[in-house]
């Protein structure tokens, strides 16, 4: 007996056959949206400095706090190792603007219109919906404060699940976090507010004991039953929202609302990473319950310069892979007629038969040629009896069989089975390439 067999860790997949496929259809259904509103795709590295995300998602976000997986820097010692080490990247907002503000493209060409799909890492509990290792697509637009560049984002958002097939329960929860002089204000009447609920320890969970310090907004987005009762009645940021940042949201409503999307004020979305100004917006489907959001973003204008650059606004969003097939599986989506063509490229388009062994190598030779030209082909590698290699022919889905004898081997030739049409003939191997393609 060998080793116990490993196993994946918890709450990271392996992706192969059917659920591979409908990765592929998100993947290639972002492009698309994406590609269409003019942006390009961006690929960053996994891991990133440990700094970075600590500087742009903040430290007192769940993320940092508790979510990360980190590594240390070798040839450093203890925290400062740790201070000085990479970390996998838990979202992709803050590796884009690393590399906007390293291309110094603020100068060069501020409008940057791009968008990313791979995987981000998050340490957190795995459940349904939420993964340790899961993939998201996002899309991030440098350069213009304007209204109708949030809208575009929804827009792309939205896009990318009707293209997939999503009904009418899907809603875009949108609010605002102001400009930074209006938070401070926020915080300030919010922490009014809470402090009588903290007072009395327990009132309120040990969770927002313990945000009210460290960023009072997160009491507001609070899960627990009776926290959700106590923020009834709290001040909102529109309250004491200055006009620039008020008109920009009224705008970016009635824009969306131009483009017949059904959007709901949601004030207890804040988000739970520190860059957001002004708008920000989730996706949700109701029908999954607690953990509906499949999509969060929002704008950005400090981050750049924060992250070393001049300043210039951003704004974009993440959809989660994950919690995205869950909604689709309760749709009873993909149809299978969306996936026919992934499929197809994986079938082989013929199937090569060796009447004996003696025809093998030869009909490798054959086979591979095929393959130099991109044809999909396939042999068997088990010497299996003819029988047998008929019956993975029929099995394998491929539209030709090429069968070789030896006659056929003396004189160049070779059998060509069309299996749809139930049809054969003997042909030139020279001319095989020409009569499948
Ligand atoms: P986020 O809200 O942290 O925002 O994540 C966006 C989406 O990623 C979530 O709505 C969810 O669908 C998915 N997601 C997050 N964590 C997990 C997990 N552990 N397992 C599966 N899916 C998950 C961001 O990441 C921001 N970077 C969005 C953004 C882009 N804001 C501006 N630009």
């Amino acid at each position: 007996m060998g080793a116990k067999p490993f196993t994946n860790p918890r709450g990271t997949r392996d992706l192969l056959g059917d659920d591979l496929i409908l990765i592929k259809h998100l993947e290639r259904t972002a492009s698309k949206v994406a590609a269409a509103a003019g942006y390009q795709e961006l690929r960053t590295p996994l891991f990133e400095e440990t700094r970075l995300f600590k500087r742009s998602l903040g430290e007192a976000s769940d993320v940092v706090e508790k979510e990360m997986f980190s590594v240390p820097r070798r040839g450093s010692e203890g925290q400062e190792a740790m201070n000085r080490g990479f970390t996998f990247r838990p979202e992709g907002t803050a590796s884009t603007v690393r590399a906007y503000v390293q291309g110094g493209f603020a100068a060069s060409a501020p409008l940057q219109k791009w968008f990313y799909v791979g995987p981000m890492f998050r340490y957190e509990r795995p459940q349904k919906g939420r993964e340790r290792q899961f993939t998201q697509f996002g899309v991030e637009a440098f350069g213009a404060q304007s209204v109708s560049l949030d809208a575009e984002v929804v827009s792309i958002a939205m896009r990318f699940f009707q293209d997939l097939g999503f009904d009418d329960q899907l809603e875009v929860r949108v609010n605002s976090m102001g400009d930074a002089d209006d938070r401070i204000k926020w915080a300030q009447v919010l922490r009014e507010f809470f402090t009588p609920q903290l007072e009395c320890e327990s009132e309120r969970c040990a969770d927002c004991q313990s945000r009210y310090t460290r960023n009072v907004f997160r009491l507001l987005d609070c899960k627990a039953k009776r926290c959700i009762e106590l923020n009834e009645g709290a001040p909102t940021l529109f309250q004491v929202m200055g006009s620039d940042a008020l008109s920009h949201h009224q705008q970016f409503v009635a824009c969306l609302e131009n483009l017949g999307l059904k959007v709901i004020d949601d004030p207890s979305i804040v988000r739970g990473l520190d860059y957001y100004t002004r708008t920000v917006f989730e996706v949700h489907y109701p029908p999954l319950g607690a953990r509906s959001a499949l999509c969060g973003g929002g704008r950005y204008d400090g981050l750049v310069e924060e992250m070393g650059g001049r300043a210039t606004p951003g704004v974009g969003f993440s959809v989660g892979f994950t919690p995205t097939e869950l909604a689709l599986a309760e749709l009873g989506l993909p149809l299978a007629s969306d996936l026919d063509d992934l499929r197809q490229q994986l079938l082989p388009q013929v199937y090569a038969v060796a009447i004996a062994d003696e025809q093998r190598d030869a009909l490798f030779v054959i086979c591979e040629s095929l393959r130099a030209a991109g044809i999909r082909v396939e042999i068997d590698h088990r010497a299996k009896s003819l029988k047998a290699q008929f019956k993975e022919a029929n099995r394998s889905g491929a539209r030709w069989a090429i069968v070789l004898g030896a006659d056929e081997a003396d004189s160049q030739q070779i059998v060509l089975k069309d299996m749809q049409q139930k049809s054969e003939r003997t042909v030139s191997q020279s001319d095989l390439l020409s009569l499948i393609s």
